[in-house]
């Protein structure tokens, strides 16, 4: 650490702030529906919450997921070899990575996520386990372009994107970061997708309001970074969780609810809500088979193997890049 940024810290000055956190809260609380992107939820204490929603009863896409995996990992390696190059794009604590690794051995594994307390965590205990692994983690948003390391071996390019993180997307947004995805990872690539299904609607909102009220504290942790890293006075006790289906975009919200007229600061703006009032927090679009499939073929991805749990609740996509020059 430098001596200036020591200096800024003991300060608390405005420049202590990360800059895009705050940027991002400023402009999305100046908005008529109030709204704070989802990717903020996850600092440490984000993280380990949503560690446990993946253990709920009600939140069923880890598991599902993970079953999926376990089933047609060797399928995965059968087409792509032991040692591909294996780039997770948000890859929290690297537990679903370790099925892949059991099924491709020579792999290298490069672990692309935002929180960096998160990624040593789960990159110190993954080489403890994977002694032969090379791991090159990268702490950057996985939304913008990422720059990767080169790894020692030369086996193909396999993107990871578990746990239908695609869903937090608007589709059109869905569609760029794959698209960036293609040119990160190159042409000849794969891209290994969890994508949740559409399906009961009472069985959704479940998943997203546990009876434990464990997906409520990791949406209201999101108020606490306000309080704790921006200088935000936000009365935490006068929000409530929320989780609502939305139709005509075909995705659950959550959302942060006023239970009385509010107002606070943050990073020295003076914000108000009234009763009733929402700070829009996540979207998880659900989608059908065929609109998947759509999805990637925008993207540039081309779906190989489409796989189903046996309730239909979850799918697993192994696609390959589109050629950049297609026919007619
Ligand atoms: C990590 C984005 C896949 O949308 O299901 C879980 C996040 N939010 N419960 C999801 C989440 C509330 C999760 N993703």
């Amino acid at each position: 650490m430098q001596i200036s940024e020591l200096e800024l810290d003991i300060e608390k000055s405005d420049f202590s702030f990360d800059p895009a956190f705050r940027a991002d809260v400023l402009n999305g609380l100046s908005q008529t529906q109030k709204a704070i992107p989802a990717r903020w939820f996850y600092d440490l204490e984000g993280s380990r919450l949503f560690e446990a929603i993946t253990r709920l009863a009600e939140y069923y896409p880890t598991r599902v997921e993970r079953g999926l995996l376990d089933r047609h990992a060797g399928q995965v390696a059968d087409r792509l070899g032991l040692a591909p190059t294996i780039v997770e794009f948000g890859s929290g604590s690297s537990i679903k990575t370790r099925i892949l690794l059991d099924a491709m051995p020579g792999a290298t594994y490069v672990p692309v996520e935002i929180c960096g307390e998160f990624l040593a965590e789960a990159c110190a205990g993954l080489s403890a386990d994977f002694p032969h692994v090379e791991i090159l983690p990268v702490e950057a948003n996985f939304m913008n372009p990422v720059s990767l390391p080169s790894p020692r071996g030369s086996g193909p390019m396999l993107g990871f994107f578990p746990g239908s993180t695609i869903g937090n997307l608007q589709p059109r947004a869905a569609v760029d970061l794959l698209r960036s995805m293609r040119a990160t990872l190159g042409e000849g690539s794969s891209l290994l997708i969890g994508i949740d299904r559409l399906k009961d609607r009472q069985r959704l909102l479940r998943a997203y309001d546990d009876a434990d009220g464990i997906t409520a504290r990791f949406n209201l942790n999101l108020l606490q970074r306000l309080n704790r890293e921006l200088d935000g006075t936000v009365p935490i006790g006068a929000f409530q969780h929320r989780a609502r289906w939305n139709d005509d975009w075909s995705r659950v919200e959550m959302h942060l609810e006023a239970t009385r007229p509010v107002e606070f600061e943050i990073a020295g703006e003076t914000f108000a809500l009234d009763h009733g009032e929402t700070i829009h927090t996540e979207n998880c679009h659900k989608y059908t088979p065929a609109q998947m499939r759509t999805l990637l073929q925008a993207g540039g991805w081309c779906e190989e193997c489409h796989w189903v749990d046996g309730d239909g609740d979850f799918s697993l996509i192994l696609a390959s890049s589109v050629p950049d020059l297609a026919g007619p």
